[in-house]
């Protein structure tokens, strides 16, 4: 562990929430992790424990980590204890599963990206958006040193350009070549129905399908939505 680093938290000790806490813990970050209750309930596999990740209250993480990554379903995002988050820095690794979360209105307007939503919610921290797009068992396989050439790409979203830095360096210490979109409603670039959902690339491609977005499902739901709110009759 690294004393300078600093104290990452998630909230959420489920498949994707664990496989973090490991590769975190890996790279020298001290960790706390927690679910909805009560810490013994998790489960941390030893190499998670051996290189010093706590399961703790999600409580404690709020007020103990300095950087704190979601990773609890996005429903659930109204439990997530602004107050005690307020001037943290917050990663939003949540995505909108309507088939297993069921749908939510709030985030059926592809105007809206989901972290925007959250960063509504967390207004006094600043809301980054990484993580999200890769699935748990890539982000466990495909975890790489920096400098290796075989390196995968995770896309990073944010407005605040030092908190962007920030997380950019995180990705990169736990074995990613992050990718920067400098808004954090470019997340939408990143979420269900776009190409890098999903996807395991390295980083030219990884650009390449964030540049295709326009053409992509999501892409083109919001291209519609946004002529349909500019058109004439809207004005009515
Ligand atoms: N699975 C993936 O490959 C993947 C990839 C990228 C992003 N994500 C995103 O990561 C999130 C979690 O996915 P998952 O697959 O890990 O789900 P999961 O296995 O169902 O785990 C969800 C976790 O969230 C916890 N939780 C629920 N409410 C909470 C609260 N209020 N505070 C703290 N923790 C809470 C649950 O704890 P209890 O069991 O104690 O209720 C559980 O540990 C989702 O938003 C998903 O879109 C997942």
């Amino acid at each position: 562990m690294t004393a300078d680093k600093p104290v990452i938290g998630i909230l959420g000790a489920g498949k994707f929430g664990v496989v973090l806490a490991r590769l975190a813990a890996a790279a020298g970050y001290r960790v706390l992790i927690a679910g909805s209750g009560d810490p013994k309930r998790i489960a941390l596999p030893h190499d998670v424990l051996a290189h010093g990740a706590t399961a703790t209250t999600a409580a404690a993480v709020a007020q103990q980590a300095e950087i704190v990554i979601l990773a609890l379903p996005l429903n659930k995002y109204r439990e997530i204890p602004a107050n005690a988050l307020a001037g943290k820095l917050v990663i939003d690794a949540m995505n909108y599963w309507w088939a297993a979360d069921g749908v939510q209105a709030e985030f059926t307007d592809p105007l809206t990206s989901s972290s925007e939503i959250v960063q509504n919610h967390l207004s006094a921290s600043r809301v980054v958006k990484a993580f999200n797009h890769m699935g748990y068992t890539d982000l466990e396989d495909e975890a790489r040193p920096a400098g290796q050439t075989d390196r995968k790409a995770i896309g990073v979203a944010a407005d605040d350009a030092e908190a962007l830095d920030l997380v950019a360096s995180i990705v990169n210490d736990i074995g990613f070549h992050p990718v920067r979109l400098r808004q954090l409603a470019d997340g939408a670039k990143l979420e269900p129905g776009t190409e890098p959902f999903g996807a395991d690339v390295d980083a030219a491609e990884l650009q390449a399908m964030i540049d295709r977005f326009p053409t992509s499902q999501r892409g083109l739901r919001r291209a519609a939505a946004l002529a349909a709110r500019n058109s004439p009759a809207s004005a009515d």
